[in-house]
């Protein structure tokens, strides 16, 4: 039976004999005793394991190198060198899979765009296990939390015929010959396409949340996203994954309180479940990590208004590439100044112009606002978009048509404002951005296995 190191370390009893498998990190052999650094990926550290000369353990010592796989039988012993408490005494090791001197990655510091060009073997350095073991821990806390304020989790479909945010940036999905497609008035004709009509992989799942959230009050989504947006900056990926609640009998304020409640949770899990890879990106990452979630798990966040956020850009000293102008979207720069200058921390902006969101957020009162959010945080910029939806049949359709988007394939949608509709509101998290938040790493490349962004997607 093999044991995890991480149970090994935190629950094995000392003076018994274990049995472990992982990877070589090192191997250094002083005075006649080798002295190998096992990680089999579940803590962050791995385990030393010791042999001597004369031990049957020591007869494989020569073909083991860094990246190589062991077998490893021996005995929890407190260890009397510095560095680690316990350590395990080597009875037998055996080589599973042997490494050589080309394993790309040697016990040096590599750089991440390196490490980026490995992505098959990154998983196997430091900084990428603390990565993923936090990405995985945070995907579970997000189940949990969901789960204890009773959330119905629905798996929304991936492809689908509608583009949610109405940016055209939806990956096509088709069987049609490409070379030389069926044509109907000079264009590809998708009724002859394998779903009869023009698909292709959804950028959101909101919509579909939406009908379900008018049956089950409260739900959530957590799944793949596609955009075929060509931006290649640091936050944007072509696919990412976003959770996105939804909650029916809501407002634009219920819906901040729950996203604030949210990521406060999320902190708090990361400080107290994952603390040996948060101790590892304050190290190494950044500093002050911890002192900075830490002050966001407990503090109230700021919220204020788009038009208020506008005032206090245009006052600032600060010079920016892009105008500010009530009207105009922020920008990254503009974002960041918000939450990095002016608040020092987490900002919901409330309320931005309607021209600049999409169709399904509802109008305000004033005629050229919507009750739309989005919370921005230090470093990462926009982390959420959300918004109260527009639950009035008549003011939906006279929007949709305003936009020119066309009622018939979204019949299903008007739907469920003409039976039962009701005020209601969601959100959507990236959850890359969120592993950037509470890592510190940044570039989205870095938190998600095999990224996909432009020209990229060969692992
Ligand atoms: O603001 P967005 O576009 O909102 C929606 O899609 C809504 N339908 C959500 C909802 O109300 N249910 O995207 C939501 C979040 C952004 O705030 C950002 O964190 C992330 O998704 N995001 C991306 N993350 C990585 N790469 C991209 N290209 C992203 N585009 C959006
Ligand atoms: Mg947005």
């Amino acid at each position: 039976m093999r044991t995890v190191i991480k149970l090994l370390l935190s629950q094995g009893v000392t003076g018994q004999t274990y049995t472990l498998s992982g990877w070589v990190r090192s191997v250094r052999i002083s005075k006649g005793i080798a002295f190998i650094v096992i990680n089999d990926g579940s803590n962050l550290g791995g385990i030393q394991v010791v042999t001597e000369q004369d031990s049957p353990a020591f007869r494989e010592i020569s073909r083991i190198s860094t990246g190589c796989s062991l077998r490893i039988c021996g005995s929890l012993v407190t260890s009397p060198s510095a560095g680690q408490e316990r350590e395990l005494r080597a009875e037998t090791i055996t080589v599973v899979g042997s490494s050589d001197e080309d394993y790309p990655l040697q016990k040096k510091r590599h750089s991440f765009e390196y490490l980026r060009d490995i992505a098959h073997l990154r998983p196997r350095s430091n900084t990428f296990g603390a990565v993923f073991r936090m990405r995985s821990r945070l995907a579970q806390a997000i189940h949990l939390f969901f789960s204890d304020n009773n959330f119905l989790y629905v798996h929304t479909p991936i492809i689908t015929a509608s583009d949610c945010e109405g940016a055209g940036e939806l990956f096509r999905v088709s069987t049609l010959d490409a070379a030389s497609p069926p044509l109907f008035n000079d264009q590809p004709d998708f009724s002859q396409d394998f779903f009869g009509r023009k698909t292709g992989l959804t950028v959101s799942g909101q919509l579909e949340g939406e009908l379900f959230a008018l049956a089950f009050s409260d739900i959530y989504t957590f799944g793949p996203t596609f955009r075929a947006e060509n931006s290649n900056t640091p936050r944007h990926a072509a696919e990412f994954w976003m959770i996105e609640p939804e909650m029916a009998f809501a407002d634009l304020t219920d819906d901040a309180d729950l996203a604030e409640k949210f990521i406060r949770y999320l902190c708090r899990f990361a400080l107290e479940e994952c603390s040996e890879d948060m101790a590892f990106f304050d190290k190494q990452i950044e500093h002050g990590l911890l002192e900075r979630i830490r002050k966001v798990a407990e503090a109230d966040f700021v919220r204020m208004e788009y038009g208020e956020a506008i005032e206090r850009l245009q006052k600032s000293a600060a010079s920016f590439s892009y105008p500010v102008e009530w009207g105009l979207d922020l920008q990254t720069e503009h974002e960041r100044y918000i939450t990095e200058q002016i608040v020092g921390g987490p900002a919901f902006i409330l309320n931005y112009p309607r021209d600049i969101k999409a169709f399904y957020m509802r109008g305000n009162s004033d005629g050229r606002t919507v009750a739309a959010m989005d919370l921005l945080v230090p470093k990462v910029g926009e982390i959420i978009g959300g918004s109260q939806r527009e639950e009035r049949l008549d003011l939906l359709i006279a929007r949709m048509a305003e936009l020119g988007i066309a009622r018939e394939p979204l019949w299903w949608y008007l739907d469920s404002r003409r039976w039962g509709s009701c005020p209601h509101a969601g959100f959507g998290l990236g959850f890359e951005r969120l592993v950037m938040y509470l890592t510190g790493m940044e570039n989205i490349r870095d938190v998600i296995p095999f990224p996909r962004t432009p020209r990229h997607a060969e692992f």
